[in-house]
């Protein structure tokens, strides 16, 4: 299972689901049998690590993101990946369209697939222009999330 997840920059929200994805998979049964990675819709920040912010609220609860490194979505990601998980409505609009024929169905928001309904429009809002709150918020969104992606794929 590979699961990638989509944001705007790649250097915030997408980052930070790929680094809770990570941590509580690796502390799972799944471990070593799903892959996740991140990119974003934009390649403004294309090469950068994230965001000092999103890397200190992630070391904050204990998960090193620092040496991921932002990318922009390209469309052999629709061929690689099982499903693209994106972080909020206008993300999924926008990979919606970039996906080929055949691969629209596999473009869904985060939250909804994961079955966390506790964000308006299941969207993970971009913490990007507000503060070190706003990066607690989405921390605690994405890692519910992969909480209960874990409890999903365990599930079958
Ligand atoms: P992200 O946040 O999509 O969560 O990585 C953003 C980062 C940068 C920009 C927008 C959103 N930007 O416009 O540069």
């Amino acid at each position: 299972m590979k699961l990638l997840v989509v944001c705007l920059g790649n250097i915030c929200r997408s980052p930070m689901a790929e680094g809770a994805l990570r941590a509580r998979i690796g502390g799972s049964p799944l471990a070593g049998s799903v892959q996740v990675d991140s990119a974003g819709t934009g390649g403004w920040h294309a090469g950068q690590p994230p965001d000092p912010r999103a890397v200190a609220c992630a070391r904050g609860h204990g998960v090193d993101i620092a040496q991921l490194r932002a990318r922009q979505l390209q469309s052999a990601d629709f061929h690689r990946f099982d499903w693209l998980l994106c972080a909020d409505a206008q993300n999924l609009a926008d990979v919606k369209r970039l996906a080929p024929p055949g691969h629209g169905e596999k473009v869904v928001l985060l939250l909804d697939w994961a079955g966390v309904a506790s964000a308006p429009d299941s969207s993970v809002l971009d913490p990007y222009g507000g503060s070190a709150r706003d990066f607690e918020v989405t921390w605690r969104l994405v890692d519910s999330a992969a909480r209960a992606v874990v409890v999903r794929l365990c599930a079958g």
